[in-house]
């Protein structure tokens, strides 16, 4: 982030269609130069609040503010935004330049400035050798640059992206992902996209809101959000956990014990609440060690049977049942060309440290 200052204000903004709630009183700030990732499931309401915010829908209630102007009543061309949508309809007819032009020569720019702008973009999205070709003649990857190009050349104060590699197949859309941060970055342009892929906010976001049913659950930074969910929705929802319910059933300044019928978890630091309080345990799967021999120390240990596993080649996943019958998921970095073999129906001891988990309370 280049600098904390607000840029955009949304300010308790809702959307209904009929009786659906589309968007439920959402306020959010957003830093000048940041990149926005609004994440959630389809249909949670992700582009109804980008394109209120280009001025596309009519809030039902709320304001949008942009640099600290009131621009809830412009129509969307009165507003220094754009927005690149999902299908980033290249015109089939014309060439990459007089694509990149369009936009610019709508707006009367000058011959030579609006020369310089587009042999600019070109430079910037690498596809100056492309220039004449038409758009079938671009792969997906080069496509998606050249749509980006023409979103960027008017110079917009805000850019909205509403799933923009969504066409893209894995491979290309993770290389894409990097590019497109790249060059947004280098533009220094405010960017709100919006993504239901966790793996794309999270690679190309500096900070991420998920949203379910209309609603902002949590706010943060990818790490934020990965690292301290602050409930059973976002800890399931970004990344793969296992959850646990169980009690307080021991409660100091420093630590806390959650009785469950898996364990007692032994949690290294305090939290707000009280003794007996209901909770879940949420422990990433990525923060459990395997070991055949038990463990030393006497807690965050548990015998478990190997049921269930994958080879992803970088790491492997295991699903052990635990000794009241539920499982937990483990995944274990193949670190090693000779990894120790663990066989199915094996009994092994999975343990983590008292840091690892989170406890939840909604
Ligand atoms: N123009 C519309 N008319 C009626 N309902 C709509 C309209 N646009 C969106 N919705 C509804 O609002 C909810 C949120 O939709 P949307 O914002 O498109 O979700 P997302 O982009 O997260 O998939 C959905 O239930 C959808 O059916
Ligand atoms: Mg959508």
């Amino acid at each position: 982030m280049t600098t904390s200052k607000i840029f955009l204000q949304i300010d308790h903004i809702s959307k209904r269609f009929g009786y659906t709630l589309a968007v439920d009183n959402v306020s959010l700030d957003i830093y000048r130069g940041e990149i926005f990732a609004l994440l959630g499931s389809s249909g949670c309401g992700k582009s109804t609040l980008l394109r209120m915010l280009a001025g596309f829908e009519t809030p039902t209630t709320g304001r949008v503010l942009l640099d600290g102007q009131d621009v809830t009543d412009l129509p969307p061309y009165e507003r220094p935004m754009n927005m690149m949508f999902q299908s980033y309809a290249l015109f089939p007819h014309m060439n990459v330049w007089d694509n990149i032009a369009f936009g610019l020569r709508r707006d009367g720019v000058s011959k030579d400035e609006l020369n310089q702008r587009v042999e600019d973009m070109l430079q910037l999205v690498q596809l100056q050798k492309f220039a004449k070709r038409s758009p079938h003649q671009l792969s997906g990857g080069q496509q998606q640059r050249v749509a980006l190009a023409r979103s960027l050349a008017k110079r917009p104060q805000l850019l909205m992206l509403d799933e923009p590699l969504g066409a893209l197949d894995k491979k290309l859309r993770e290389q894409t992902q990097v590019e497109l941060v790249n060059i947004i970055k280098q533009v220094g342009v405010t960017c709100v996209m919006v993504t239901h892929d966790q793996d794309e906010a999270m690679t190309m976001a500096d900070r991420i809101a998920v949203m379910s049913e209309g609603r902002l659950l949590q706010v943060g930074t990818p790490n934020d959000v990965y690292e301290n969910p602050n409930c059973r929705f976002v800890a399931d929802f970004v990344g793969n956990v296992n959850l646990f319910d169980g009690e307080v059933s021991e409660y100091e300044a420093d630590h806390v014990v959650v009785h469950s019928p898996v364990c007692d978890f032994y949690v290294g630091h305090g939290i707000t609440g009280s003794l007996g309080m209901p909770v879940s345990v949420a422990l990433r799967p990525e923060k459990v060690l395997l070991s055949k021999d038990k463990p030393e120390g006497d807690h965050n240990a548990v015998a478990c049977v190997l049921k269930d596993w994958s080879y992803f080649g970088s790491f492997t996943s295991y699903s052990l049942r635990l000794p009241n019958g539920q499982h937990i998921k483990v995944s274990v970095t193949n670190a090693d060309r000779d990894q120790e073999a663990i066989e199915e129906g094996q009994t092994v001891w999975a343990h983590w440290q008292d840091n690892a988990m989170v406890v939840l309370t909604q």
